[in-house]
């Protein structure tokens, strides 16, 4: 501050006579009028950075403008994405009916009331000295995700076996959510040429000639880093054609003892009546 001062003053007494002007009384006074009101008076500064704010979506968030001896001045925040002057000394200017402001010991503190995604952005906290001084932050909004149901596969799919499926989850939020996919049974997925992934990532799970082993409660779970994280539960349904197996194909017995005859069958949707259907003698 004292060296701040001492430059001034130099600078001043630099410029006190200077040679061009022929009524040196009168620009001496003006000068000197100068000097004082320099050296007397400090001018408006800012205390502090005005610091970036994050707020998630509907929630309130403040910024403060911390500024020093104001004096006559006045201290104007600036929506700058907007291009809108929001509010000047204890008025809100903007129409928007979020936007308020409090001034406390040096601080003016723009209030964001439910915060909207339009109003994220720059702003910018400017004081009407001559040149004008300005400072800027940043408001963040985040929004947690949200998973697009039309645009994502249905919670139960089928497919058959062998053939290809993209099972799709589809999310929007900011920052935009990054989509994984596991299964519920916590089995490996087989992706790209059946390698084995626990955790697949992408909106986009691509199953290739899938089999029965594939079939299941899968979940696509969708985070951007705000709370709180979405997921979708998809079914898939893999149908394959019957299949039976008699393990002892003759069953030999003498008469009247009891005899019990296997016969299994895989099929996908089950068809338990077909087995039985087999003639026996
Ligand atoms: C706010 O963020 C901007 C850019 O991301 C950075 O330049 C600036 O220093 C940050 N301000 C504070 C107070 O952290
Ligand atoms: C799955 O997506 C890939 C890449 O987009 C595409 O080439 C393929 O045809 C799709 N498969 C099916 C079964 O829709």
């Amino acid at each position: 501050m004292f060296i701040i001062t001492v430059i001034k003053l130099l600078l001043i007494a630099l410029n006190i006579f200077p040679s061009r002007f022929t009524n040196r009384r009168i620009m001496f006074l003006i000068y000197m009028t100068n000097l004082v009101t320099h050296v007397m008076m400090d001018e408006p500064r800012f205390a502090q950075p005005i610091p970036n704010v994050t707020v998630a979506v509907g929630r309130d968030a403040n910024l403060p403008c911390v500024v020093e001896h104001l004096g006559g001045y006045k201290v104007a925040w600036i929506h700058i994405d907007r291009q809108m002057i929001l509010t000047i000394h204890r008025h809100v200017i903007s129409r928007i009916p979020r936007y308020s402001i409090t001034y406390t010991d040096n601080t003016w503190l723009l209030h964001v009331n439910q915060a909207h995604q339009d109003d994220r952005g720059y702003y910018m906290c400017q004081v009407n000295t001559n040149p004008m001084i300005s400072q800027v932050g940043y408001l963040q909004v985040v929004v947690p995700p949200n998973i697009l149901d039309i645009e994502s596969t249905p919670s139960s799919v089928a497919v058959r076996e062998n053939q290809n499926i993209n099972m799709t989850c589809r999310a929007d939020g900011f920052p935009t959510p990054k989509i994984i996919w596991r299964r519920e049974d916590g089995e490996e997925i087989a992706v790209e040429k059946k390698k084995k992934v626990l955790v697949y990532d992408g909106d986009v799970l691509p199953l290739t000639k899938v089999s029965r082993n594939e079939m299941g409660a899968y979940l696509c779970i969708a985070t951007n880093g705000v709370p709180p994280s979405v997921s979708k539960r998809i079914i898939l349904d893999v149908e394959f054609s019957p299949m039976i197996w008699v393990p002892n194909q003759l069953v030999g017995a003498p008469a009247g003892t009891d005899v019990t005859i296997d016969c299994h069958t895989e099929a996908h949707p089950n068809c338990f009546a077909l087995c039985w259907a087999l003639p026996l003698n």
